[in-house]
């Protein structure tokens, strides 16, 4: 596995990749690698010759108030993860070498941010877009590889994906949960033991929506609040959100049709949980849409 912390060495090393024909699969993280990424990278490794893995903590991505400071690192760790997984290229580069100086040119994302996480992070997918407008040229892949944990990220993804004409497959990956059904998260590190308990209560809750339009239940409200209620029940976790809109989209629903995501934030003490699932209806009359 090549390590490179260099951009101007990782735009040679990209081109040689191209020139020799080789596809390019890229799977961007803030490290801390778990086995959410390690799907991510398996995928990436069945479809392409080559694996490349970003691991940088993006300082524009997080607000004031936001856990960058203290967002877990461990990079002796992730090199030896990627390694194992059969990466080829780690690209590493300290924030001084993607943000030499204060920007001249920033990414603004308008669709599809006024709800979910967008609502309670506000600026937080303009630095995801913008991070990622700076990947998507130093690594140039064919196909990018993201998470569906983050749903929203990937919606976001989608439109930059379209709108800037990259011409990259994004992937989008199943979440890959504990045993007990907790999404897989570098900041599951952050739960208290008792927390930790509790945050399958989350998972829990979306599949009782999930059970509950399976049974033929349509109203957002009446899965909005059967999830709110799951959760209160069972968590002392404060909830951030718990919304029902369309996917890829992300408009707020009254009734239930077409792609629906059900998405959940919550507050433990120190730290902010997101989970959700996606469901699959039949499409609205064509008046209603
Ligand atoms: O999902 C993440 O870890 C980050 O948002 C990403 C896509 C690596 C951009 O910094």
């Amino acid at each position: 596995m090549i390590i490179v912390d260099r951009i101007r060495e990782m735009q040679v090393l990209m081109h040689q990749c191209r020139r020799e024909g080789k596809t390019i699969g890229f799977v961007p993280t803030m490290g801390y690698l778990h086995e959410g990424h390690a799907a991510l990278i398996d995928r990436a490794r069945e479809e392409n010759d080559m694996v490349v893995v970003s691991i940088f903590v993006n300082p524009l991505q997080f607000g004031p108030n936001e856990d960058f400071a203290r967002y877990p690192r461990d990079f002796a760790r992730d090199r030896h993860i990627a390694e194992q997984r059969g990466v080829d290229v780690l690209f590493h580069p300290e924030a001084g070498e993607m943000y030499p100086g204060p920007l001249t040119v920033q990414a603004v994302v308008k669709a599809r941010t006024d709800v979910l996480c967008g609502r309670s992070r506000p600026g937080h997918f303009d630095g995801v877009a913008t991070v990622l407008i700076k990947l998507f040229h130093i690594v140039m892949p064919d196909r990018a590889y993201f998470g569906m944990k983050d749903a929203q990220q990937v919606a976001v993804v989608d439109g930059l994906i379209r709108d800037f004409n990259f011409p990259i497959e994004l992937v989008p990956v199943p979440t890959v949960r504990e045993d007990d059904g907790l999404a897989k998260s570098s900041r599951n590190v952050y739960l208290s033991p008792q927390e930790r308990k509790e945050a399958p209560a989350l998972y829990q809750a979306l599949q009782a929506a999930a059970a509950a339009v399976e049974d033929g239940e349509r109203s957002a409200d009446a899965i909005r609040h059967l999830v709110k209620e799951h959760i209160e029940a069972h968590t002392h976790a404060e909830i951030d959100y718990v919304e029902v809109c369309s996917y890829p989209d992300l408009t707020p629903l009254e009734t239930l049709h077409g792609t629906v995501l059900v998405a959940v934030a919550v507050r433990f003490a120190s730290a902010r949980l997101i989970d959700n699932v996606i469901l699959r209806l039949p499409k609205a009359p064509r008046q209603e849409e």
